[in-house]
């Protein structure tokens, strides 16, 4: 089994596609073992992503994750990772596969509707920033 961190981004919340993601993954017979809504601070939103530091897009990504409420959610599953990424779709929308969550319902390559953690050290990484082991459900 393996956890990963997915979050419904600012403009998912705004488009009120919360159920609606969490619906494609326990269809996808992912299980949401810890679940909770926040408005990250820009420091916050910067901590999270600080691999993007020294992107171009880092500033206007971070201003844009902290502009609103997410939702973060810890996904369990076998290939859990993999999986969300799969039903997330690409990075940017254009390039998403059709039925996609972001092929659905992103705005642009920014405003993409959703994370995913990308490997298991991000996924390590991503959870610990959000949730202390007692919020993560077991067994
Ligand atoms: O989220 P994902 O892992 O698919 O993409 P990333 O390369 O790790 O980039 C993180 C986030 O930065 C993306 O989901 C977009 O919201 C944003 N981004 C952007 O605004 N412009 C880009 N050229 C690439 C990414
Ligand atoms: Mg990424």
């Amino acid at each position: 089994m393996e956890k990963t961190l997915s979050i419904v981004k600012p403009d998912g919340v705004k488009k009120g596609v919360i159920g609606e993601v969490i619906k494609r993954y326990e269809s996808a017979g992912l299980k949401i073992v810890a679940l909770k809504m926040l408005w990250m601070s820009k420091e916050e939103a910067k901590g999270f992503y600080i691999v993007h530091k020294d992107k171009p897009f880092y500033d206007s990504l971070t201003d844009f994750m902290s502009e609103g409420p997410i939702v973060v959610m810890v996904v369990e599953g076998e290939d859990a990772i993999n999986k969300v990424r799969e039903i997330m779709g690409a990075t940017n929308p254009r390039e998403a596969a059709p039925g996609t969550i972001r092929a659905d319902f992103a705005t642009d390559i920014e405003r993409n509707t959703v994370h995913g953690s990308d490997s298991p050290q991000s996924a390590e990484f991503e959870i610990k920033y959000f949730f202390s082991e007692l919020e993560i459900m077991k067994g």
